[in-house]
Parts: structure tokens; C-alpha cells; sequence
């Protein structure tokens, strides 16, 4: 067996620097593959289960088409369609869908969720986006900024606004992880947990990164070479949204604020869905409660020709394709990575 055969991913401190190194360059020559319409089927006959509790664009997209590129067959089952979480407990969901499936991804709310269906299934199983982290969209990130910058480690990462929810956790501790120095600029309600500041500050000791935790939007922007921004709510906590514009009103993303980094070759990401326009009904609820009409990103930043957003969010299907062929795939990888 490869490197990766059998394994999971469901958390970033599951690899290590090397490893996800490596998967973000299998995803950039998968990339290649794709744009030279090279065929990769290196799942044929396997049979892939996604389970969705949340809603999805991206990573249902990117698992999906990804699966079919690979020549695997994969199946959507939302949260109306199984009897999971209703009539079934997550041990006998885990067991059957083992039974059944080659590897499962898991979009939802509970980490425990996803560790569990790891445990249970004796399948591989990659966590699409729980309450906690967002791991594949990790690879997505780095990549892009690979891409860009021709490297990963060194540079400079300010992520603003909710600094507690997955994007944030995941982006510090792999930040950390792959060396690179992550500011977390964020009122200090919205403050990474102690629990996950531990785990990077244990990262970043290994690897050299300069983290930091601020509420201070000048000195947390200073100098940082990629901008990062999420919603401010969350899914799940949409009725956070009235506190959520009153403290992270500072933290947004506008034209000002990226001049703030001093730095003329800053670029920004997010992983989007992004709200920075009045186009979606969600958007035009909160304009006539809130009169707010941009949040995290404005309009023109979103726009702007320094935002890499859409290169970020195609590269969720090639590095989504990296993990499952790793995983799964009948690859040599060597042992030594
Ligand atoms: N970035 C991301 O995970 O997008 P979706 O919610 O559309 O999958
Ligand atoms: N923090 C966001 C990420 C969406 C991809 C959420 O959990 O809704």
C-alpha cells in the first residue's frame, strides 16, 4: 500500500507538513491532467457516498465531478433523503454505508459526526465542512496561493471577522502547520478558543510560523501578503447576524483596509459564498432589516483584479480530487513523504 492508502482526512493535524505539501502538489499536477484533458480514472468501480446536512456549492461540485473524473460513482444523500439523524443512529449509518461504499465525505455540523462515521465505516472518510474545520478547503487555499506566489511558506495570511468559526480554525492551525504567519484579526468575542490557539502555537513552534491573535485591524494588516475574509454568520447561526454586523463592522475587507497592509502585492481570498452585493434574496432580507448592503468584502473589492477568489474556488476540485485518489487510489506514493 501508498502513502495515504485507507486514511482519512478529517482534520489538518491528521497530516503532516510533508504530507499536505504533497497533496497540494498531486493537486496542481492533477490540475495539469484536467487542463490537457488527460484522462485520470484511478477510481474506477469505486462507489463514493456523500452525505450533506448542510447546503453546498463548492464541495458537493468539486466531490462530484471529482469522483467522475476519477471514474468513481458518487451519490448524494442530503439530510431529507436518509434516515440518518432521525430514525438511525451514526453507528449503524456508519456500518451500512461501509458496507456499501468505498469512502464517504461528510458535510455538517458535529465533528463527531464525522470522526465517528471514520471509526464505524472502515472507509475512508473526508470531512466536507464541519462546525469546527474545513480542511479540504485548506488545500484549495494553499494551492491558489502556491499558484500565486510561487510559494507557501514565509508569507504573511490576515484573515478578518469571525474568528471561531471552521475557515478561521483551519486556517490558523494549518497556516501554522505549513509555516506560515497567520493573523487572526478579530474582536475578542470572535477570538480563536484557547483550545485551538494551543494546538497552533504547538504547530508553529515546530515550523517557525509567527501567529497573531489581535482586535487591532492596523497592526494585524500590516504587511500581510493574502487577505482573508468569511461570512460573518455562519451556517447554522443566521440569527446571529444583528450582533455579528455590530462587531465585525471594523473587520471588513474594503478598499481602505486593504491599503492598510502597506504592502502593494497583497491579494485576497475567501472561500466563499461570499456577501458583498444585493444580488441574492439572502442579501436583501438583511439590507431591509439591517440597511447594510456589503459585509465581510465590499463590492469592489470582490472585484477587484488582486481578488482570487474563483481560482480558489475551482482549485476545490482539483485538490478534493488530490485527497480522494491519495486515499483511495491505487497510487505509489512513496512511504517516506
Ligand atoms: N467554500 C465552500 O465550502 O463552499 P460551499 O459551501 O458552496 O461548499
Ligand atoms: N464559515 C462558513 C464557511 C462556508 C464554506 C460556514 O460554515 O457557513
Amino acid at each position: 500500500t501508498s502513502h495515504f492508502q485507507g486514511k482519512s482526512f478529517l482534520k489538518e493535524i491528521d497530516f503532516s507538513t510533508n504530507e499536505l505539501m504533497y497533496l497540494i502538489d498531486f493537486a496542481a499536477h492533477l490540475k495539469s491532467l484536467k487542463q490537457q484533458n488527460i484522462p485520470h480514472p484511478y477510481l474506477l468501480g469505486k462507489n463514493i457516498a456523500l452525505l450533506f446536512e448542510k447546503t453546498s456549492t463548492r464541495t458537493r461540485s468539486a466531490f462530484t465531478v471529482a469522483a467522475n473524473d476519477l471514474g468513481a460513482h458518487p451519490e448524494y444523500l442530503g439530510k431529507n433523503d436518509i434516515q440518518f439523524g432521525k430514525k438511525e443512529s451514526l453507528f449503524d449509518t456508519a456500518k451500512v454505508l461501509g458496507s456499501m461504499y468505498d469512502a464517504i465525505e461528510y458535510r455538517g455540523f458535529s465533528q463527531n459526526t464525522v470522526d465517528g462515521l471514520a471509526e464505524y465505516s472502515g472507509v475512508p472518510v473526508w470531512n466536507g465542512l464541519t462546525d469546527e474545520w474545513h480542511p479540504t478547503q485548506m488545500l484549495a487555499d494553499f494551492l491558489t496561493i502556491k499558484e500565486h506566489f510561487g510559494k507557501i511558506e514565509g508569507l504573511t495570511l490576515a484573515y478578518l471577522g469571525d474568528g471561531r468559526n471552521n475557515v478561521a480554525n483551519s486556517l490558523l492551525v494549518t497556516g501554522a502547520i505549513l509555516g506560515v504567519n497567520v493573523h487572526i484579526v478579530a474582536p475578542k468575542a470572535l477570538q480563536p478558543s484557547t483550545d485551538i490557539q494551543a494546538i497552533a502555537e504547538s504547530k508553529a513552534q515546530i515550523s517557525g510560523a509567527d501567529l497573531m491573535i489581535t482586535d487591532d485591524v492596523d497592526q494585524g494588516v500590516n504587511g500581510a501578503d493574502i487577505l482573508y475574509t468569511d461570512v460573518w454568520a455562519s451556517m447554522g447561526e443566521e440569527e446571529s447576524f444583528a450582533e455579528r454586523i455590530r462587531l465585525l463592522s471594523p473587520y471588513q475587507i474594503n478598499q481602505a483596509l486593504v491599503k492598510k497592509t502597506a504592502n502593494s502585492n497583497t491579494i485576497v481570498l475567501h472561500d466563499l459564498p461570499a456577501f458583498h452585493d444585493l444580488k441574492t434574496q439572502m442579501a436583501q432580507d438583511i439590507y431591509a432589516k439591517y440597511g447594510v448592503s456589503e459585509m465581510e468584502i465590499t463590492d469592489e473589492v470582490f472585484h477587484a483584479p488582486y481578488a482570487y477568489q474563483f481560482q480558489q474556488a475551482e482549485n476545490r476540485l482539483h485538490t478534493i480530487k488530490a485527497v480522494m485518489a491519495a486515499t483511495l487510489g491505487n497510487l505509489f506514493i512513496p512511504n517516506q513523504i
